[in-house]
């Protein structure tokens, strides 16, 4: 196993390149199970995630080929509908070739993912869905065992909590199903309207794309298109917080800004310069300017992301006020807290809320910390390139399984940051 080692305290400084969505990458990878013929998918980014999802398709006879960011997908053969235990208990977004396959083969088994570091994340409204279109579901030895005879009937499903990988799942069974299907309380997340378009490219019928009710009228076909992959949001204010956090100035280009409505917004709150253009935002943090204590609630899109909440605790450890970070979407997503508080921080815990009491940013001091999951293991490394001296961070691969590049886009920072054997 691979740990990562940082010399903090130096201020990022430059510029940085963001990849395309993990999230956005990984629904489009399984839409092309719904038609036969070759798929292009363009700025694709090269993730452990991204992998496994690809090692998915082939285990279902599906060829693939990669240049670049370009990943062309032969859907023609799909020969097999399950997907093992072995793969989707490394990667719960494995759950997403559900719908495909019942739509395409009219059969599907795919493993429960089970619990996962974060909370239990059930797929419950997936499998509601699936058996309002009429499917057959047996949940049968860890696995979701899915039939149908025929095309899916359309229908109207209501999620009492809006799921993005629920939405995704059913609006790629419904493109292919008889009739219309209404889904009501949907997902509104930008990787959502990403799948919303190449479903349209690809010949479906959809309506509602970014709104939380969407009208699909399903078709009898579908074709293989070419489309692209959305900037990373989750990426893109990862750096945005690093760079606050370390007192840097970068640039951070070929990005969405429209995306990261709240951060954004949270990010000035807190004192922070930044401008945006239409694909790039520049933040300023130098000049020693003490940070504010500024309070987030993690919320369905487009509130302020759950995937961007251990990053931005640990900017507000590192400032001059309190902070009250609140989590609704996880229930167990503060992992990150007891490893925060071997380097400094002064975070206290209360069911879903975390009261921040900021030490400032000399407060904090490099120590070893384990990563726990994705988004957290990101949280610590901010707090390491932050903190004075070194950090060294065990359990890596969760940080490789969204982040591309990471340790090279930092050292192009100014950061004194590598990888070593455990
Ligand atoms: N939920 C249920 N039943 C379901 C589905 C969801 O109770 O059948 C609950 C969940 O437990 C949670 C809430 O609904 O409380 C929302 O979960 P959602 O289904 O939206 O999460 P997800 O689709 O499993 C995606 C991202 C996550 C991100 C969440 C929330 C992908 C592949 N994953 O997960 O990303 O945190 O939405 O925005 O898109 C990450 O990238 O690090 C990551 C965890």
């Amino acid at each position: 196993m691979e740990k990562l080692i940082i010399e903090g305290g130096k201020p990022l400084c430059g510029t940085v390149r963001i990849s395309g969505a993990k999230n956005a990458a990984l629904p489009l990878i399984a839409a092309t199970l719904l038609a036969e013929g070759v798929h292009t998918l363009t700025n694709v980014p090269d993730l452990r995630d991204t992998r496994t999802i690809l090692r998915l398709l082939e285990s279902l006879g599906i060829t693939w080929e990669r240049q670049g960011t370009t990943l062309k997908i032969d859907s023609t053969n799909l020969t097999y509908s399950e997907a093992s235990y072995e793969l989707v208990k490394t990667m719960r977004a494995s759950v997403l070739v559900l719908g495909p396959l019942l739509a395409r083969l009219g059969k599907a088994k795919v493993s429960l993912p089970g619990g996962c570091a974060i909370g239990a994340r059930p797929i419950n409204f997936h499998i509601k869905g699936f058996e309002q279109l009429g499917v057959t579901c047996r949940l049968e030895q860890g696995y979701v065992d899915a039939e149908i005879a025929g095309r899916m009937q359309g229908c109207t499903i209501y999620f009492d909590v809006p799921s993005v990988t629920g939405t995704e799942n059913l609006v790629m069974a419904a493109a292919l199903a008889q009739g219309t299907t209404i889904i009501k309380n949907a997902a509104r997340e930008p990787e959502i309207g990403n799948l919303v378009d190449m479903l349209t490219a690809m010949g479906a019928e959809i309506g509602g794309r970014d709104t939380d009710r969407l009208t699909i009228h399903g078709v009898e076909r579908l074709y293989a298109a070419e489309s692209e992959i959305i900037p990373d949001r989750i990426e893109t204010g990862t750096y945005l917080i690093a760079v606050a956090a370390t007192g840097g100035k970068v640039t951070v280009t070929d990005c969405n800004p429209v995306h990261l409505p709240s951060l954004l917004d949270k990010l000035r709150a807190a004192g922070i310069e930044v401008k945006e253009t239409d694909n790039t935002i520049m933040l300023d943090a130098t000049g020693g300017r003490k940070l504010k204590g500024v309070d987030i609630t993690t919320m369905p899109y487009p509130g302020y992301p759950t995937d961007l909440q251990a990053q931005f605790m640990a900017l507000m450890a590192m400032s001059n006020g309190v902070s009250m970070v609140h989590e609704t979407i996880f229930e167990n997503r503060f992992m990150h807290v007891a490893e925060l508080h071997r380097m400094g921080a002064d975070i206290t815990i209360d069911g879903r809320t975390a009261v921040v009491k900021g030490v400032g940013r000399t407060g904090f001091n490099g120590a070893p910390v384990m990563a726990t999951d994705l988004r957290a293991s990101s949280s610590l490394v901010i707090a390491g390139l932050a903190a004075k001296g070194r950090t060294e961070i065990s359990r890596i691969y969760h940080l490789e399984r969204g982040y591309e590049q990471m340790v090279e886009k930092l050292t192009a920072l100014g950061a004194t940051v590598w990888k070593e054997q455990e």
